[in-house]
Order: C-alpha cells, then structure tokens, then sequence
C-alpha cells in the first residue's frame, strides 16, 4: 500500500512540478537504492564508493580515507565543489563531467530523478 501511495506521489509531483522540479527527498530515497550498492548517505562511511554524508558543500574528491580516480581528485584541485548544479551535472552524465572518474554508473536519464536524489543527500549535509 505504502508504495502504490508512493509512487502515486511520485508520478503526481513530475506532474505537477514541471517545468519547476520541486524536490521530493522521500522520491529521493527510492532512487538512492542506485546508488546503495555504492554509497552510504546516512553515515560517514566509505564503501566501493566514497560516504555521500555531508557532500553538499564538498570539494570533489576529498572525503578521508578513499582512494579517488585521478581524475576526480583533479576535478577538485580545480574548484569543483558539490552543490544543486555540480551534482545534477554530474549525475547525469558522470564520464561526461569527470572524464576519467572511476565510478561504474551510467547517470539518471531523468531530471526529476536527479533533483529529488539531491534532494534526499541533503538532509544528510549542512
Ligand atoms: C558501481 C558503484 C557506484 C554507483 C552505483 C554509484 N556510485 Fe557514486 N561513486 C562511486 C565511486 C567509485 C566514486 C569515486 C569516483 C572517482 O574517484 O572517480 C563515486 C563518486 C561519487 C561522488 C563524488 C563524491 C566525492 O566525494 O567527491 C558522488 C557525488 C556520487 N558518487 C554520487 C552517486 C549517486 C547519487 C549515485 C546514484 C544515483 C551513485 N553515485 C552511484 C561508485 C558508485
């Protein structure tokens, strides 16, 4: 039930949200399950990927303790910090961004997506 009612919400919010994709964090959580093979968000814990708690604000390619590509310790010698714009560049098109970058994802072909995965990484930053 709780899921029928949720993607029911989901499907109402890119309705209703386009052109302006508000943010749904909840909608969030369902597409993190992408990224959980890789990532934690909810603790600062590194696995195949780096801890994705507080990456709102951080320089690429910085978290302690995890062996970045060269390239994404590159990208953040050159200022790329994480915000709205970075990570939706980002996640929609990683190689394209990061040329170089050694994570194995494709990118999220849908925006709404991206806006409300954003969304859910914010509550776990500052
Ligand atoms: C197959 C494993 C894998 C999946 C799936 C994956 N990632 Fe990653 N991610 C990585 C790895 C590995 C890195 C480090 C990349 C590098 O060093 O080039 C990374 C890096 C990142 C970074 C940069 C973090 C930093 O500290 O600079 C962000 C942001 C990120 N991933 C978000 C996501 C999101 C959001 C998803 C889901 C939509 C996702 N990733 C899916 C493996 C993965």
């Amino acid at each position: 039930m709780r899921a029928i009612a949720l993607f029911i919400a989901s499907s109402a919010t890119i309705f209703l949200a386009s052109p302006s994709r508000a943010q749904d964090a909840a909608a969030g959580e369902k597409v993190f399950t992408k990224c959980k093979v890789c990532h934690i968000a909810d603790q600062d814990q590194n696995k195949v990927g780096p801890s994705l708690h507080g990456v709102i604000g951080r320089t690429a390619g910085t978290h302690p303790g995890f062996t970045y590509s060269m390239a994404m310790t590159e990208a953040g010698k050159s200022g790329i910090k994480w915000d709205e714009p970075t990570l939706t560049k980002y996640l929609q098109d990683p190689r394209g961004m990061v040329k170089g970058t050694k994570m194995a994802f494709p990118g999220l072909k849908n925006d709404q997506d991206v806006a409300n995965v954003i969304a859910y990484l914010k509550q776990f930053s500052k």
